[in-house]
């Protein structure tokens, strides 16, 4: 079992493939930022070593992320491999819904079980303003399709945006009456490169626990493989919301995950900038190599980000780890 120093236990591994996007998200990958198409990208047999050892240290669930993964063709393998991995118990992909309506029965049929989309708004003039991208529909279409193929969860990832959610609240609301669909709202997180966008957009999670609140909103207990939302139920809605606030008092103390990047580097925390290379054991195949790597690290996993401390040109890129 993986622990580090502060008794915190860690069996989820949430695993960037590519840092590769083909949309252009505001707050996420500004023009700055040059993806890296030709980048050296964990190969099929690399990330095979790195889930086993993972598996071997007591990991149960593994978060597929981006860059937007479903650009890599061996996706569907990679769901595969986890979902037969002993100890594998939930394997997740965190997608921006571009080839969702297209590819999820084949995603379901290599053993994906839990799917989260990004939709910041679901207007799709407003969608396209954030996103670059005139698909929602398509995108909306596959979480439904998603929805009925019955996956054990289907999430859809909204950031709180000052302009847009709260003239899209009650469309959200309406959004999950029938559908048995989790809304999560995220603060936007400041990043080195965001910080002009950041000042002007964020808005915090405590406007939407208002609103939750006074609509008889009620909060439901964690479970133990789950992310960091706060999650709230209503008895006339199939659908659930969650609220990702990050900047709240203790977010991390239910830390229960790590990070791997496209690159195969360890990250302990989503805003720890280093990164420890796994390369050398993932190249040779060596598993055991590999969990003595993990085990060495978790001595120095810090007990918080450092969010709420202003950043000094720091470039931690969202796109590259994933989330
Ligand atoms: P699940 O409960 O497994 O669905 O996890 P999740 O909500 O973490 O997954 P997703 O990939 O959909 O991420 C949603 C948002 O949460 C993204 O903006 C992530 O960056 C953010 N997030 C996830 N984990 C952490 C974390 O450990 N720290 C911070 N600060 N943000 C996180
Ligand atoms: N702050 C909050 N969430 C972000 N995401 C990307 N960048 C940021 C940011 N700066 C979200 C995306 C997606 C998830 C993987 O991370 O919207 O839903
Ligand atoms: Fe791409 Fe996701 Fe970043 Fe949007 S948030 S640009 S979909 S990686």
């Amino acid at each position: 079992m993986l622990t580090d120093n502060f008794g915190r236990k860690f069996e989820y591994l949430r695993l960037s493939i590519t840092d590769v996007c083909n949309f252009r998200c505001d707050y996420c990958l500004p023009d700055g930022y040059q993806c890296g198409s030709s980048r050296d990208f964990l190969s099929m047999l690399e990330i095979k070593t790195l889930v086993s050892a993972f598996a071997e240290l007591g990991t149960k669930k593994i978060r597929i992320t981006g860059g937007e993964p479903s650009l890599r063709k061996d996706l569907p393998d990679i769901i595969e491999f986890c979902a037969h991995t002993p100890g594998i118990e939930r394997v997740a992909l965190t997608t921006n819904g571009y080839k969702l309506e297209r590819d999820i029965q084949t995603w379901r049929d290599a053993g994906l079980t839990h799917l989260n989309v990004s939709v910041d708004s679901i207007d799709p003039r407003a969608f396209e303003s954030i996103t670059g991208s005139k698909q929602l529909t398509s995108i909306l279409d596959g979480i439904d399709k998603a929805t009925a193929l019955g996956l054990q969860e289907v999430k859809l990832n909204a950031v709180l945006l000052k302009d847009y959610t709260p003239q899209q609240l009650d469309a959200f609301f309406k959004y999950i009456k029938s559908r048995p669909i989790s809304i999560r709202f995220i603060e936007l997180m400041e990043t080195g490169d965001n910080a002009e966008y950041f000042e002007k957009n964020h808005l915090s999670g405590a406007f939407i626990q208002t609103q939750l609140f006074s609509r008889g909103w009620i909060e439901e207990p964690r479970d133990a493989l789950a992310g960091p939302a706060k999650v709230y139920k209503h008895p006339d809605y199939a659908g659930s919301i969650g609220l990702i606030m990050p900047y709240a008092k203790d977010f991390c103390n239910t830390c229960n995950r790590l990070r791997v990047s496209a690159l195969g580097k360890l990250h302990l925390c989503l805003f720890a900038e280093q990164g420890i290379s796994l390369r050398q054991s993932l190249i040779s195949g060596d598993i055991e190599a590999t969990t003595r790597v993990l085990q060495n690290a978790m001595g120095i996993k810090k007990l918080s980000h450092e969010l709420h401390e202003r950043f000094t040109g720091a470039t931690t890129h969202l796109a590259m780890l994933g989330g």
